[in-house]
């Protein structure tokens, strides 16, 4: 069983990797700036205070771990955007803090890299709002991040474009950088499903030093 520290236990994405991980009896310490708001109990969950932005916090909450796992951002505040690529920085230099002994981070990342089916990139899609924009941007930019760390490992998993609580099917597919769409051209994940993702690459790693899609 894995030893996993979740930043982001009580958001969307967060609270579905968290229910999944203890479910398939991982020990979870959920990482979260304010503790009175995490209402889930259970024998193998700890809860400890904590800011992924502090690289000091992200260590103090990384040491003895296997993996540690970011699902952090969210929100339609500046501070959605803020946190994405920072995050991303402050994760990596917190657990490379731990040397020989650092965990592996895996992190919520975003779909508007993935490339389309017709050669451009989800970003390129027109119309998008301006702020999905500086998301989809702001998730880039922490992937161009990560892609340049060599001495920590790291997976970052990206959501299909669509991403929303629903069913656990147990069923996904993947990809690397192509963003996998239906036979309809949707592309859609439940935020369950994706969760089942996750910590199935924890159980077996895959995708270290890489990012992958997920969608149904
Ligand atoms: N299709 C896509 O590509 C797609 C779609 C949806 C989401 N996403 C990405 O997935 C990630 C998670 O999204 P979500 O919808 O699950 O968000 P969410 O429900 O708003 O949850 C965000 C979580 O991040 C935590 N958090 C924020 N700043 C933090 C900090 N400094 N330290 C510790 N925890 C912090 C929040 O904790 P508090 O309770 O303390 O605020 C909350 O638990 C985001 O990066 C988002 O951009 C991608």
């Amino acid at each position: 069983m894995a030893k996993i520290a979740l930043f982001g236990a009580n958001g969307t994405i967060g609270s579905r990797v968290l229910r999944e991980a203890l479910d398939r009896g991982h020990d979870v310490t959920a990482v979260v700036r304010d503790p009175a708001k995490m209402t889930e109990t259970h024998p193998r969950l700890t809860v400890t205070t904590g800011n992924v932005l502090d690289a000091e916090s992200v260590a103090a909450a990384a040491r003895g771990q296997d993996v540690v796992v970011s699902a952090v951002g969210g929100g339609d505040g500046p501070g959605h955007i803020a946190t994405i690529k920072p995050s991303a920085e402050s994760l990596v230099a917190g657990v490379r803090r731990l040397g020989a002994d650092a965990p592996r981070i895996i992190a919520v990342g975003g779909a508007g890299s993935l490339r389309t089916p017709d050669g451009k990139q989800v970003w390129d899609t027109e119309g998008l709002p301006e702020f999905l924009l500086q998301i989809m941007h702001a998730h880039g930019d922490a992937l161009e991040f990560y892609r340049g760390v060599t001495d920590v490992r790291w997976t970052n998993i990206s959501p299909a474009a669509t991403i929303e609580p629903g069913e656990r099917t147990g069923t996904y597919r993947t990809a690397l950088d192509d963003l996998v769409v239906d036979a309809n051209g949707k592309s859609r994940i439940s935020a369950e499903d994706y969760a089942v993702a996750l910590v199935d690459e924890i159980e077996k790693p895959q995708h270290v030093g890489e990012r992958f899609t997920v969608a149904d």
